[in-house]
């Protein structure tokens, strides 16, 4: 099992390359299902979760090519086999992604339940819920959700989707049921995420007819056929905001190439009343700070898009524990999105969790985190304990890095870019 070595204390200085929405390429490799011409995806990240959906998709009997440049090549003319299966499903989540697109090319889809993950149990009722709407009959026996059209019917029909909760991969599943349903589809509560819109664009590049997506109601006109397309996957948010946290707690000055500070208004508040310096650039993002002992703690509450995003709680959690002063962070969306807490503790942070509560103390110019081997639990936790190893004294180990993997296209080499003395051990 892999895992990374950091010697903290260095500060970081340079430019990095933004990779590709890992969220925004998995909807889109699924999206390519919605038709039997060639579709090209351009700037899709090197990510395990981004070869286990290439492998989802090929077991259904579809052509995808991956290029080094990121480029990917879909053919789904000749999908035979409208299924996700356990094994695949079981590691990633997102394998609900194909329920949407099956039932609405081949009328049929026999998707696994996910199963739930490290942060949740992670239901997919919703996804069950609209499909249902739009004429599915979905039936849940050993541990598939089974779901067709009622005889007779060659398409879905368009219906107007309220979901309990915003859901992100439920409004992107909507999205890709709906381009290809009889008549109009409006999705109340809509996630507005950017990789929503992303996949929006997409979709319409394909022939769908939507408007409103970024907003919380989706109109969609469905159509009978969706033709090829070449998309263009929007920069990942959350990587760069990883990075951003990352600097602002080394120290340093670092350029994020394609980094979309218009993704990251909430995130860049934060970091900004906390006392670091980050600008919108030509092409990028540029942070700059003087060190995490330097700057404030912030407390903040996760929610839906635009607010605080849920996937950058434990990274910025990792910046207030090397910052000044005391914070609250609430986590709203997933119940158990807390794991990196008992290791950042392992490196020294004060953290006292109750419920969804967690109340940070930083160790500001006090003291320093000290180096240790931590474990990862999760793909964002992960990504937490290496920006804290990256301030901490001394030595520290990150075990089980392949859930880094799973969400970040070649973080050490990206960190050992601008400075970092950062190396994976087999
Ligand atoms: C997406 O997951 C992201 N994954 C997650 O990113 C992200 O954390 C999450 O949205 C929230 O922003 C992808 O886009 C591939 P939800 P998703 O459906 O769609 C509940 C990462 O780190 N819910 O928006 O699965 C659910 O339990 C990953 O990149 C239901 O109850 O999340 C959660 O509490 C982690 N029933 C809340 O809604 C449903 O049918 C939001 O979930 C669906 C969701």
């Amino acid at each position: 099992m892999d895992k990374l070595l950091i010697r903290g204390g260095r500060a970081l200085h340079g430019e990095v390359l933004v990779s590709g929405a890992k969220n925004a390429a998995l909807p889109e490799l699924c999206a390519a299902l919605l038709t039997a011409d060639p579709v090209t995806l351009l700037n899709v990240p090197r990510l395990q979760d981004v070869s286990t959906m290439l492998k989802l998709i090929r077991n259904m009997g579809v052509a995808a090519e991956r290029a080094d440049d990121g480029t990917v090549r879909i053919d789904a003319s000749a999908l035979s086999t409208p299924e996700a299966p356990y094994e695949l499903v079981k590691t990633m989540r997102a394998s609900v992604l194909a329920l949407g697109p099956l039932l609405a090319r081949f009328g049929e889809a026999t998707v696994s339940l996910p199963g739930g993950c490290a942060i949740g149990s992670r239901p997919v009722d919703q996804h069950i819920k609209g499909m249902a709407a739009m004429g599915a009959e979905i039936v849940v026996e050993h541990g598939y959700m089974i779901a067709k059209l009622p005889t007779g019917w060659t398409r879905l029909k368009g219906a107007r989707i309220t979901t309990d909760m915003v859901t992100v991969t439920g409004t992107e599943n909507f999205l890709m049921a709906a381009a290809l349903a009889e008549g109009e589809t409006v999705l109340e509560n809509a996630a507005q995420e950017p990789e929503i819109s992303d996949l929006a664009e997409m979709l319409i590049a394909m022939g769908a007819k939507i408007e409103g997506h970024g907003t919380s109601r989706i109109r969609i006109q469905g159509v009978e056929k969706l033709h090829g397309c070449t998309h263009r996957v929007v920069a990942d948010r959350i990587e760069a905001g990883t990075f951003l946290c990352a600097v602002a707690a080394t120290g340093g000055d670092v350029v994020l190439r394609h980094g979309r500070a218009d993704h990251l208004d909430a995130v860049i508040d934060k970091l900004r009343e906390a006392g670091a310096d980050v600008q919108a650039v030509e092409g990028g993002i540029r942070v700059q700070s003087a060190g995490g002992a330097t700057l404030k703690a912030q407390g903040f509450r996760t929610t839906e898009y635009p607010g605080f995003p849920t996937d950058m709680q434990a990274q910025f959690m990792a910046l207030d524990c090397v910052a000044q002063g005391t914070a609250t962070v609430t986590e709203t969306i997933f119940e158990n999105r807390f794991m990196h807490v008992n290791e950042l503790l392992r490196l020294g942070a004060k953290i006292q969790v109750d419920g969804k509560v967690a109340v940070i103390e930083g160790v500001g110019t006090a003291g320093r985190l000290s180096g240790a081997t931590v474990m990862a639990t999760d793909l964002r936790a992960s990504a937490s304990l290496v920006i804290a190893g990256l301030v901490a004294t001394g030595e520290t180990v990150v075990d089980r890095i392949y859930h880094l993997d799973r969400g970040y296209d070649c973080m050490e080499a990206k960190l050992r870019g601008i400075g970092a003395d950062i190396e994976r051990i087999r």
